[in-house]
């Protein structure tokens, strides 16, 4: 498996190994790569005749900048995972090459999709910068698909927007949300989590399995969901930051579970913040 730094090695990688209209799988990171990630990877080597894996910690979706000094970095981990789950190639480009002097060039998404939930509490910047660097990842790469995971619900939502309203020739796959036995959603920030921390971010995943269950026994309620998941969060010491129930394609909140939903939770446990999310299908 080649690493690559430049898109001109990345495009020349692709060009070696794609067959004849052989289709080009992205699978875009910002390393530090967990089993969440090489699930992506797998389906993307499941589909795909090249498997490109970015890994890049993209600065200009951090709206604080500790938080990106402390985001964790291991490249040579990264390789061995990516090449593990099947990948082709690694594109690890420096921020300079993706942000040379003189870019100037941000994706706005407007509305309720950036500037709710996530983009509250970290600013709509955080979307116009996932924006920006996943439409450049798509010119870069020129992938035919590009596969996303679950656990970022709100992402996917503005992902798939962006590649709508853009026309962009990317068909936008979204894999299940991969989680530890006891139910953890995996993240590259839980190693920041102390032996206690780690328990009682058991409070994101078991609040959204009691909206789960008060759905499951009938309730339809978005606040009595909310109120029922936050109980439960609370009895594990942890206060949601937010706790909603919305709608999946425009994360537009919900006041009836009556269809299809998400309920999306973060928090902060110890020095981390965490996210989660299920989807609950009242008519299962
Ligand atoms: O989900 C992530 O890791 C990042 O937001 C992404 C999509 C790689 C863009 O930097």
């Amino acid at each position: 498996m080649d690493v690559v730094r430049t898109v001109e090695q990345l495009r020349e990688t692709i060009r070696e190994h794609r067959p004849k209209g052989g289709i080009v799988g992205l699978v875009p990171t910002m390393g530090f790569l967990h089993e969440g990630h090489a699930s992506l990877i797998r389906a993307a080597h499941a589909r795909c005749d090249v498997v490109v894996v970015s890994v890049f910690v993209n600065p200009t979706q951090f709206n604080d900048s500790a938080d990106l000094a402390a985001y964790p970095r291991d490249e040579s981990h990264d390789v061995a995972v990516a090449a593990a789950a099947g990948a082709t190639v690694v594109f690890a480009p420096e921020v300079t090459d993706v942000y040379p002097k003189g870019f100037c060039t941000t994706v706005h998404i407007d509305g309720p999709i950036t500037d709710t939930l996530e983009g509250t509490s970290r600013g709509p910047q955080h979307f116009f910068g996932v924006a920006t660097v996943v439409a450049k990842l798509f010119g870069m790469v020129g992938p035919d698909v590009a596969f996303f995971g679950q656990k970022d619900a709100q992402q996917c939502v503005v992902v798939r927007r962006l590649t709508r309203d853009l026309d962009l020739p990317v068909e936008i796959v979204t894999c299940p949300t991969v989680r530890e036995p006891d139910g953890l959603a995996m993240s590259s920030r839980n190693v920041r989590l102390s032996a206690d921390d780690r328990r009682s971010a058991l409070a994101l995943v078991r609040g959204l399995e009691a909206a789960a269950t008060c759905v499951r026994r009938g309730q339809r309620s978005a606040a009595t969901v909310v109120a029922a998941a936050s109980q439960v969060m609370a009895d594990h010491g942890v206060e949601p930051e937010y706790i909603a129930v919305l709608d999946p394609d425009t994360f537009a909140a919900l006041t009836e579970v009556d269809r299809r939903a998400v309920v999306a939770v973060a928090a902060r446990v110890g020095p981390v913040r965490l996210i989660d999310n299920i989807v609950i299908d009242p008519d299962r």
